[in-house]
């Protein structure tokens, strides 16, 4: 198999913009991915000056449209691999279906885009032209978010009775919006940010951090969706009582106004056999509590199979994926190069023969992000009606 590295197109990402960042080092991690050019700005003038202003040389387009469209009279080994979608939420479903119409793979940012709508035609062109699609919830690609999987869906805990997801933040507890903060105001504008604010935003990582992990599907909402600061057309504060399909009971919650909090993501998981503790800022270890035992601290890469709780055959995939070793901490960015780096060995499988897995376990696909759409129009629905329990869409 070739080694030349993945070349990687940026949709958005220019003047300010927050989420790029992260992912633009992710994609350079293991060199095998590199950025090669970008549509970083909606007005074309300034996209190209920010392209030139790129911290390395990358070719800029004055729009998405004609950064597809480029792409089909370069030569092979200039072609873009994939695309990365790093724009506001409206700006999500345009490029995707036009990169993949254009036979160009799509790594898109959470939501996947405003409703279900337009989530199914996504679904259904992903599905019906064979294209990698994945979807950035960051936290899958925690290591501990995979042994989290492992041990909750291998059993090890029992039965899931109960679920505690969360994402709780304090930026926009006052107005910043109103001061034109960039992140704030498209984030508070149901045009660009889509029917729930917070929920839309940060509520469905809670979600996706549930599914991820327990390997379970919600099946209907009891939620309430407030707005606490005045003036706000959509949610700040996001809190959604859920029946599973196990037929446990779960929370999934989000808060914008908890003063204090930052990036406070994180789960609880209590089956009948034990429970299991985790949290994104501080994501080297997972806590598991067993009755009538000391509490158990796992480490990343520090775990002995055969403890007397870990059976003696852990998945050779699983063990091989931290890529430092413990104490050496990880972190956001890790987690980001994690799935950038699955989603990299897909578009390389794809590329050499048309298959690839996608199946969810090492990256959010385009039916993860369709859930976390469908999850969030039932939640707007349920909460209009006074939290009225209201069942989920299945599947697409
Ligand atoms: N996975 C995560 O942890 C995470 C964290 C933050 C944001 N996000 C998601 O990432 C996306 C971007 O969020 P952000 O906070 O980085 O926003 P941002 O406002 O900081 O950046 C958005 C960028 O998109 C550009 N843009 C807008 N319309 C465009 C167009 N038509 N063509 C080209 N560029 C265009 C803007 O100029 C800007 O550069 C959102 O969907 C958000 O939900 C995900």
């Amino acid at each position: 198999m070739s080694n030349k590295p993945l070349n990687v197109g940026l949709v958005g990402g220019g003047r300010g913009a927050f989420i790029v960042n992260p992912h633009q080092k992710a994609i350079h991690f293991d060199g095998t991915r590199r950025v090669v050019a970008g549509a970083l700005f909606p007005d074309p003038k300034i996209a190209l000056e920010e392209a030139a202003k790129w911290p390395y040389p990358i070719k800029g387009y004055g729009s998405y449209d004609e950064m597809i469209a480029a792409n089909r009279s370069l030569p092979e080994d200039q072609k873009l691999d994939y695309i990365l979608i790093v724009t506001p939420n409206f700006v999500h479903y345009d490029p995707a279906m036009k990169a993949m119409k254009a036979g160009i793979p799509v790594f898109c940012e959470k939501p996947l885009c405003l409703n279900l709508k337009e989530a199914s035609e996504l679904v259904k062109t992903a599905r019906k032209l064979g294209v990698p699609f994945g979807v950035a919830h960051t936290y899958l690609g925690h290591w501990t978010s995979r042994l989290s999987r492992y041990i909750v869906q291998s059993g090890l805990l029992g039965e899931v009775r109960w679920v505690d997801s969360y994402y709780l933040q304090g930026w926009l507890a006052t107005k910043l919006e109103a001061s034109g903060q960039q992140q704030a105001v498209w984030r508070v504008d149901p045009k660009r940010a889509g029917g729930s604010g917070c929920g839309g935003d940060i509520g469905t990582h809670a979600l996706m951090q549930l599914r991820y992990v327990t390997g379970l599907e919600v099946r209907a909402v009891s939620a309430q969706l407030v707005t606490f600061v005045e003036g706000r057309q959509l949610d700040d504060h996001f809190t959604v009582y859920c029946k599973l399909s196990n037929g446990g009971n779960a929370l999934v919650r989000a808060s914008q106004i908890c003063i204090g909090h930052k990036n406070d993501l994180g789960i609880l998981i209590a089956g009948t056999k034990g429970s299991l503790r985790w949290r994104q800022e501080e994501p080297e270890s997972i806590t598991i509590c067993l009755p009538n035992q000391p509490d158990r601290i796992y480490w990343r890469g520090a775990v002995t199979p055969g403890d007397g709780f870990l059976p003696k055959d852990m998945p050779a995939d699983l063990m091989a994926e931290p890529t430092i070793p413990s104490g050496h901490p990880e972190a956001f960015h890790d987690a980001f190069a994690r799935l950038h780096r699955c989603f990299e060995a897909d578009v390389r499988r794809w590329k050499a023969g048309g298959k690839f897995i996608g199946d969810g376990a090492k990256y959010a696909n385009i039916e993860d992000g369709w859930m976390g759409i469908a999850f969030i129009e039932t939640c707007v629905k349920s909460s209009a009606r006074k939290g009225a329990w209201t069942a989920l869409p299945r599947k697409i």
